[in-house]
C-alpha cells in the first residue's frame, strides 16, 4: 500500500535537509518495514542516531499539560459572558483527535487538575483504528482510513485512555470528516486539515449522545474542540482538490471571434 503522508510534509522536511524514508502504510507498528522498524533500524546505522520517541516520550503529553492547555484556559476564562453569547467561562467539554493522544492526554491533564475537575474530554478516532474505549467500538482489525495524524494499530504509551483522563470516545469516518473540513473552511472561514474535521465531525456527533444532548441544551457551556492543524499541509490531496476545484466553472462557449486569439 502506499503511503499517504502528503506530500506537502515531505517536501517541507526536505527543505530543511532532512532525507525522508516513507514506509508501507499496511505495515503492522511492529513489522522491520514499519515507520517504527524503520526507525529502530536507522538509529543503529546512522552514527549518533538518536529517536525522539513521540509515542513513548512524557514530554509529549507533557507539552501539551504545560502549554496547549493553559493557552486554551486563558482563551476560555478571558472571554466574556454576554447576554447574547453567555459562558461558564470553563471548558466545560474537550475534544481532540488522537494519534500518538499526546494532545487529548495533555490536555485533559491541565484541564481537569485544576481549572475544571468535571470538565468532559472525548477523544477522536478513525474508523480502522483501534485506540478507542471501550474496544468494541474498533474493527476487529486496522484497517486503512485517509485523513492524517489521528489513529493507530497499537496503544502509544503516552496516550493515556484511563476514563479519568478520556471520559468518552467516538469514532468518525473519512466522509464526515471531508465534509466538516468544507464546514469549517466555507462557514467558519478556517482553512483547517483532515483531523480538523474528524474533531468537529466527533465532536458533533457526541453531543447527540444522552450525555451530549443535555451539555447541548445547557446555556453558556464551552464545547472546546482542537483543530491540530491547517489546510497547507494537504494542498495537492484528491480530498481537498475535490471539493476546492469542484468540477470547475461552467465553461463559456467559443465564438468565431475568439478563435486564433
Ligand atoms: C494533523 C494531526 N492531527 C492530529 C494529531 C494528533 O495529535 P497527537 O499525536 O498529539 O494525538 C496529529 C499528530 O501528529 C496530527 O499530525
Amino acid at each position: 500500500m502506499p503511503n499517504k503522508m502528503s506530500q506537502e510534509k515531505e517536501a517541507l522536511l526536505r527543505a530543511l535537509g532532512a532525507e525522508v524514508v516513507r514506509t508501507p502504510d499496511d505495515e503492522p507498528w511492529d513489522s522491520a518495514r514499519s515507520h517504527i522498524g524503520v526507525a529502530k533500524r536507522l538509529r543503529q546505522e546512522i552514527r549518533y542516531g538518536v529517536i525522539l520517541d513521540q509515542y513513548g516520550n512524557v514530554n509529549n503529553p507533557l507539552a501539551h499539560e504545560c502549554t496547549t492547555g493553559p493557552e486554551i484556559i486563558a482563551a476560555v476564562v478571558s472571554t466574556p459572558s454576554t447576554p447574547t453569547k453567555p459562558s461558564s467561562l470553563k471548558v466545560d467539554v474537550f475534544v481532540a483527535g488522537a494519534g500518538t493522544g499526546g494532545t487529548v492526554t495533555g490536555v485533559s491533564r491541565a484541564l481537569k487538575k485544576e481549572h475544571n475537575p468535571e470538565c468532559i474530554v472525548v477523544g477522536v478516532d478513525p474508523i480502522g483504528s483501534i485506540l478507542a474505549l471501550p474496544e468494541r467500538l474498533n474493527d476487529e482489525s486496522p484497517k486503512p482510513y485517509v485523513v492524517e495524524g489521528i489513529g493507530y494499530d497499537f496503544v502509544p504509551q503516552v496516550l493515556s485512555r484511563d476514563p479519568a483522563d478520556i471520559d468518552h470516545w467516538v469514532k468518525t469516518d473519512d466522509g464526515d470528516a471531508f465534509q466538516a473540513v468544507q464546514r469549517l473552511m466555507k462557514t467558519e472561514g478556517l482553512l483547517v486539515g483532515g483531523s480538523s474535521g474528524s474533531a468537529l465531525s466527533g465532536a458533533l456527533a457526541w453531543l447527540k449522545t444522552e450525555r451530549g444532548q443535555k451539555v447541548a441544551q445547557t446555556e453558556g457551556l464551552n464545547v472546546v474542540i482542537l483543530l491540530a492543524d491547517g489546510i497547507r499541509n494537504y494542498m495537492s490531496k484528491e480530498w481537498f482538490l475535490d471539493f476546492a476545484l469542484g468540477p470547475g466553472p461552467p465553461r463559456i462557449p467559443q465564438t468565431t471571434s475568439d478563435k486564433g486569439n
